[in-house]
Parts: C-alpha cells; sequence; structure tokens
C-alpha cells in the first residue's frame, strides 16, 4: 500500500539543475530538478552511501559527491553498474504542498 505524505512546499524545491534533501518520518529524501522536471528518490548513493542530494545534477544525471557515480534522475539507475539502481519515490505537488508516495509495509 503507498501513501503519500508532505515532505515541503513548492518555495523549498531546488531551483533547475540543482539537487537537494529532505526529511520525511525518519528517512532522508534526495529531490532534484533536472530541466525543470522534479523527481525523488533515496539519498543514499548504493556504493558506499554518500548523501545524493549534496550531489551534482548534469542533464539528467545526478552525480554523487563522494565518488563520483552517476545516476538517471528518473529511473535511479547507476551509470557505472546497470543492475544497480536507488529506488525512486512517487513526487506530486498539490497546491503549495509537495508531496513524496512512501510505501508501507504490507
Ligand atoms: S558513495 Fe556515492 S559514489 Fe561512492
Amino acid at each position: 500500500m503507498a501513501e503519500f505524505r508532505k515532505i515541503a512546499t513548492v518555495a523549498d524545491l531546488p531551483p533547475e539543475g540543482e539537487a537537494k534533501e529532505f526529511e520525511c518520518e525518519g528517512r532522508t529524501v534526495c529531490v532534484v530538478n533536472a530541466n525543470g522536471k522534479y523527481s525523488a528518490m533515496d539519498n543514499v548513493c548504493p556504493h558506499r552511501g554518500g548523501p545524493l542530494g549534496q550531489g551534482v545534477v548534469d542533464g539528467d544525471k545526478l552525480i554523487c559527491p563522494w565518488h563520483g557515480w552517476s545516476f538517471n534522475v528518473r529511473t535511479g539507475e547507476s551509470v557505472q553498474r546497470p543492475s544497480t539502481a536507488i529506488p525512486m519515490y512517487g513526487l506530486k505537488i498539490d497546491g503549495d504542498d509537495v508531496l513524496i508516495e512512501i510505501k508501507q509495509k504490507e
């Protein structure tokens, strides 16, 4: 089952070409603004746990600040290791609220 939770307001979102970290129910979520489109993913790099929300956005890729692995911001897939991907969250904007989709354990 999935539910949407508020993580921010629209004014808090990162500007185009940047990423930002948000806290939500004990987890940190990375929101990326790539080419004017937002996407949300887990903040933990699957390489060694780097904070992806502090990374650099390059086109439709997010580059981890620790060792430079890069990820497709729409799919979460690693460029270096396509079998590895960051968990993605659904994201929607409802008025001024930014919501992400949290999957609950069944
Ligand atoms: S922790 Fe992200 S590239 Fe190493």
